[in-house]
């Protein structure tokens, strides 16, 4: 579901920042305030084509004359980083929706760590500048990725956040790669964990944090890529809409919300990959297969599934539709 606040914006700055990284930096047209965001937030951006992605915004939150989104164009892009990359350019309009916020920081944080990998540090940017403004003591542990030396290192050099930070190489030569068992051992109680960058990097780490009793609400996450598997040849099962009484019989290579739409029936979707939580939608009978990387363990006891790629561990979900 795109949001339907949306308003223009013009691209007042494109910067190559790094092989493969370029940062926006959007305006008002008339130079307006924008829509004030808190950190951690993210934007949907409407790309040329009409596709719609969301992109974390990377600048101080206290900033009202502009957002700035970090856009990664690696070789998985389903379009919309590419056409960001070669289409769009200083001086363009873009249409970009209401700042929304999956990765806030508690009011109650005394202490953080902020762990980060390659593009991942985008809304980690964001939340460091809160912090050090509020004074809360953080840790900002950033690493490099491979491909892409320099992104964001001259603006964490130039921030007030710069002390806070420790830079990881991470490259053959020196794989300074951070010792996530040693940095998560033994913090206070009141310490929360924010962490974003790939799934392969992160979960790992999130695992350590568990075994290192970090409890599930000290622990933030922001995922940017979702590694959704296809949904070729997947297990057929069918659906039924508790209002109406009808079932439709979901195919192996259709999501639930895609199999719906073509049906007449329509979820609201935004992220399609799990992430954002739009499609969310209550289970009424039925085993879940969750797929999603949002829900979380109470949400998904409470019967909460996200349609947009979860499906059915048995034969049949019935919906709260
Ligand atoms: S549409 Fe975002 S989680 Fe389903």
């Amino acid at each position: 579901m795109i949001d339907d606040t949306l308003r223009p914006v013009i691209v007042a700055k494109k910067t190559n920042d790094a092989h493969n990284m370029v940062s926006f930096e959007l305006a008002d047209p008339d130079g307006a305030e924008l829509p004030a965001f808190s950190a951690g937030s993210h934007i949907d951006v409407t790309i040329p084509g009409g596709l719609v992605r969301q992109y974390s915004l990377c600048n101080s939150s206290s900033e009202r004359n502009r957002y700035v989104i970090g856009v990664w164009n690696d070789g998985n892009s389903r379009g919309g980083s590419k056409a960001l990359h070669a289409q769009v350019n200083e001086g363009d309009t873009l249409q970009v929706g209401l700042p929304r916020n999956r990765f806030r920081v508690p009011r109650s944080t005394k202490r953080a760590i902020l762990l980060a990998r390659g593009i991942g540090v985008t809304p980690i940017l964001s939340i460091a500048d809160y912090l050090k403004s509020q004074n809360i003591p953080f840790q900002l542990h950033y690493v490099y990725a491979m491909m892409s030396p320099g992104s964001f290192d001259g603006m964490i050099k130039d921030s007030k956040f710069a002390e806070n930070t420790k830079f990881y190489y991470e490259s053959t030569e020196l794989n300074q790669l951070l010792d996530a068992g040693a940095l998560l051992k033994d913090r206070p109680e009141d310490t929360q964990l924010f962490i974003c960058g790939a799934d392969w990097w992160q979960d790992p780490i999130l695992k350590t944090a568990a075994q290192k009793g970090w409890a599930e609400e000290r622990i933030h996450v922001e995922r940017f890529t979702a590694k959704v598997p296809a949904a070729i040849l997947d297990k057929v099962f069918d659906v039924k809409i508790a209002s109406s009484g009808i079932v439709y019989k979901v195919p192996g290579d259709k999501t639930v919300t895609a199999f719906l739409e073509e049906q007449g029936v329509k979820i609201p979707t935004s992220c399609e990959q799990g992430m954002c939580g739009t499609c969310r939608i209550k289970v009424l009978e039925g085993d879940v297969d969750h797929r999603d990387k949002r829900l979380s363990s109470q949400q998904k006891d409470e019967g909460f599934f996200l349609a947009c790629v979860s499906r059915a561990k048995g034969d049949l979900l019935v919906l709260d539709l």
